[in-house]
Order: structure tokens, then sequence, then C-alpha cells
């Protein structure tokens, strides 16, 4: 049997006057790290800080600051970094002074999403690719960011030069001030599904004076023996996925004997959502985070498909809440790949 080791927990970190501890991340997620979503996240706490999800800067100029669940923050939920989708700088000034009241924690910079929709518009990854136009966009953040300036990206493109490609943006982000790099190890082209190189960090953090935050396939508190150790280098982790199978991760890092209320998790999480969310949208968002909180059970596919036909939201928040209360067996090994 493959000896598993607890993932050190990283130490905390201070930058520009914010410390992050520990220093273990909520990854922003589309559709689900939303304020309903953080504030289930943070009834266990845990976490150093949470993220949104991406936000466009039409969005941010846009939303109501303090009713949107895009933008909106409660005290209970901690340090929170605003991720921002940019692919040029026109409204970001706007954008990032709006959200100054709010005094995020952060200012995340996308440069990771390959999704064909965001690629097309010149945003994540490919900003990442345009050395010009990320430089253009990162001084304008550091203009208008007074706290910690954070950029998120993968390992760019799959060619001979990538390491020099990659040294090189490390060396402009460095220059340009950011404070902070999520690096998840995975190339542009790469499906989450694909292996994610850890062993990565001690070299990339050779490369670089700025701390790398380690994401990617990181489900758990202990790992494979291997893995583990691949962490040291890194100054903070980052868990997405399986944050969303199981939003008391954090929590659990702490004190490995958490027993958790599924059936109470599941009633907080509807009735989060239902406060947040306009009716018609309510129901979509929780069809949405199903299928991941589905994967800490044996016969999840049951809740799964409980949930997906609901015609209404008290129906689904019926239907879960049966579910939970039948006590459902629970997985013993659990992975959220394939959502
Ligand atoms: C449903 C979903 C939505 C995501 N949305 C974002 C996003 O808005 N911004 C971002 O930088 N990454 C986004 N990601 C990528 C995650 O932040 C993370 O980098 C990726 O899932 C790998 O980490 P994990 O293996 O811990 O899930 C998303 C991932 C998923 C599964």
């Amino acid at each position: 049997m493959m000896t598993s080791l607890p993932i050190p927990l990283p130490a905390p970190f201070t930058v520009r006057g914010i410390t992050f501890d520990p220093a273990l991340f909520c990854a922003p997620m589309a559709n689900i790290t939303h304020s309903a979503f953080r504030r289930l996240v943070a009834d266990f706490g845990g976490y150093g800080a949470l993220f949104t999800e991406m936000l466009s800067v039409k969005s941010v100029l846009q939303e109501d600051l303090h009713h949107s669940p895009w933008l909106k923050r409660r005290p209970g939920d901690g340090k929170l970094i605003y991720q921002l989708l940019v692919s040029d700088v026109k409204g970001l000034p706007e954008c990032l002074e709006r959200l100054a009241p709010l005094r995020p924690e952060g200012i995340d910079l996308n440069c990771g999403c390959v999704a064909p929709k965001v690629l097309r518009r010149g945003g994540g990854a490919a900003l990442f690719d345009d050395l010009e136009r990320l430089r253009t966009v990162v001084r304008v953040m550091r203009r208008h960011v007074e706290g910690p300036l954070f950029v998120k990206f993968r390992l760019g493109h799959q060619s001979d030069d990538w390491r020099a490609r990659l040294v090189a943006r490390l060396r402009l982000l460095e220059g340009e001030g950011v404070d902070v790099v999520t690096i998840q190890p995975r190339f542009s082209e790469e499906p989450r599904g694909r292996r994610v190189r850890h062993e990565l960090y001690g070299e990339l953090s050779a490369e670089t004076t700025l701390p790398i935050v380690a994401n990617g396939d990181i489900s758990a508190a202990r790992c494979p023996a291997d893995q583990a150790l691949a962490f040291a280098p890194a100054a903070g982790l980052m868990i997405g996925r399986m944050a969303a199978v199981q939003p008391w991760i954090f929590a659990k890092w702490h004190q490995p004997a958490l027993v958790v209320d599924y059936t109470d998790v599941w009633r907080r999480l509807c009735d989060y959502i239902a406060e947040d969310f306009e009716p018609h949208k309510a129901l979509l968002r929780l069809k949405i985070v199903t299928p991941y909180l589905a994967r800490n059970f044996v016969f999840g596919h049951n809740l799964f498909r409980a949930i997906q036909p609901a015609p209404d939201f008290a129906t689904a928040r019926e239907r879960g809440s049966s579910f939970m209360e039948a006590t459902p067996a629970l997985q013993r090994s659990i992975s959220p790949s394939g959502i």
C-alpha cells in the first residue's frame, strides 16, 4: 500500500500588511464560489482567504456591491480576494476603484482560464501569452491596487521553450510589482484530468522571488508521500473542486476528526442560496454544486438524479434533505475528477 503523508501546512505569509494564516486558499470557481457558497465554507473556517469567481470588468461596474452574490462579502467570511478576468485596460481603473470600498484583501488577475470563450476575448491564458498586453494590464492594476496583487496561471503552452517563456513572465510579474503567483502546473492544452506536475514547484520557486501558491489536484490534507514533499517549496496551497465536494476541507486540515452533519450542510447551503439569489436563479445554483456534494456518497448519483430534474427550489431542497436524512453510506476515497 502506498504511504501517505500529511501535506505540511505552509507557514502564514504577509503581503503588504495582510497576513494569510494559514496560507490555504479556496480557489476561484465560476458559478460555485458565490457569496452563498463562501458563507458555507466560512461556517467551517480553516482557510486563509477565499476567492471570488472570475469577474468581468463590466460586471463589477454594473452589479450592486452590497447585494450581488458575486461581489458582496459578509464580515464572517474572513479574507476575500476578488478575481478579475481582463483582456485590456478599458474600464479597469474604474473597476478597481469601485471594488476598493469592499476592502478586498487582494485582487487576483486570471491568467489561467482556457475556456474557448475567454480565450477568444483575449482573457485568461490568452492574456498570459501576450507579454506586452500582460505588462500593460498588470501595470494598471498595480497602480490602482493598494493591497496584495495576485496572478493565477498554468505553465503556458506546451512547447520546447515553455520554461524560458514561463520565466520571462515571472520576471515581468516581479518587475511590475505583483505580490503572489498561483501556479497550476499543467499546460494550457491539458484538460483538468491530466496529471499535475507538482514536482515542478521546487524548480519554479528557484526561478522567482515571488511566493508561489500551489494549485491543482490537492484533494486532502494527506497525499502520497512523494507528492506531499513536492509542496514544500510552495508558500501556499489552493484547493478548488475538493472544496466544492467538501466545503469543510479547510477545517478538516486542522481537525482531522471533524464530524460533518450532511443534512445540516445541505439545508444551510439551500438557505444561503435562497437568501442571496433571486428565486429563478437559485435552483440553477443548487443544481450546479450538487454533483460535487454527491461525490461524498457511495450512491451519490441518486442525489444527483433527484436534484437535476427538480421543478423548483423547494422540491430540490426537500429531496436533498430526504437523501441526507437517510444517512447515506460515505465514500472512502473521494475524487472530484470528471465533474
Ligand atoms: C467549475 C470550475 C470553475 C472554475 N472557475 C475558475 C475561475 O473563475 N477562475 C480561475 O482562475 N479558475 C477557475 N477554475 C479553476 C480552479 O480555480 C482551479 O485552478 C482548478 O480547478 C484546479 O484546482 P483543483 O484541482 O483543486 O480543482 C475553475 C474550476 C472549476 C472546476
